[in-house]
């Protein structure tokens, strides 16, 4: 089995702050997609990386990488991203030469996923899930709200799920690329991850322990954090 990495890195990262791309943006002094564009090469199963740019950054992300160095096995495209993380996705599969039959799809705001956790996913899917995908229990109580109409006012709590049963799902989620197009083709609803639209076609799909490392860069504060992770591992 062959394994490729599709990266999306498209979104803008308003969260962030105002800026470039959010995956263009430098931790430690490298663009965070160069991170995770090495995280996922890191392991020797994963001979391909397609990267999903931002839709007028192509060209900059391909120069970005063409001066950045991957392991020699490694292979990689750029493709142009679409308006949602899913469209970005399907883009990347559509750009997937046919050998591959195992597709990985890690956020480029994950940059410091450590190897063992992209192993352990790729490991799951070659023993016959299809798909897989890291997590880790919940350090805080859930609960779910009314969405309040006006952002800041109070909102009626509905239920409260049971913490020790619910995961907080990270990346690279891992699948057997035949079923990973299927969903694209056939789910059309809004989802937040791929394996969400493994769910919908009545799949089992299973989760692997993920990594306090593999946290997504989403506000200011997370930048502060990874480049502690990056500087504590380079002591
Ligand atoms: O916005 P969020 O943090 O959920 O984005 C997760 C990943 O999806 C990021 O790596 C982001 O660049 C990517 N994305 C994308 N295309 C979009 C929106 C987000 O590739 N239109």
């Amino acid at each position: 089995a062959r394994t490729a990495a599709v990266i999306p890195a498209a979104g803008r990262g308003v969260r962030l702050g105002p800026g470039a791309p959010k995956a263009l943006r430098a931790l430690s002094g490298t663009p965070m997609l160069i991170h995770a564009v090495r995280a996922l090469a890191a392991s020797r199963a994963v001979s391909l990386v397609v990267v999903v740019a931002p839709p007028d950054g192509a060209a900059e992300v391909k120069s970005l990488l063409d001066a950045h160095a991957l392991p020699d096995r490694t292979d990689f495209l750029v493709v142009p991203g679409g308006d949602s993380r899913q469209e970005s996705v399907r883009l990347g599969l559509e750009a997937l030469p046919p050998e591959y039959d195992i597709v990985l799809v890690h956020d480029a705001a994950r940059p410091l996923v450590p190897v063992d956790t992209v192993d352990a996913v790729i490991e799951a899917v070659r023993e016959g899930a299809p798909a897989v995908v890291p997590a880790l229990p919940l350090a805080d109580t859930v609960k779910e709200v009314v969405p309040a109409a006006v952002p800041g006012d109070p909102e009626p709590v509905v239920a409260t799920p049971e913490r020790s049963r619910l995961r907080a799902v990270q990346t690279p989620q891992g699948f057997d690329r035949a079923t990973l197009v299927r969903a694209h083709e056939t789910v059309e609803d809004d989802v937040t991850d791929c394996a969400g639209m493994v769910e919908r076609l009545g799949l089992t799909v299973v989760v692997v322990p993920g990594h306090e490392e593999a946290f997504k860069v989403t506000r200011p504060l997370d930048l502060v954090l990874a480049e502690a992770v990056l500087a504590r591992r380079r002591l």
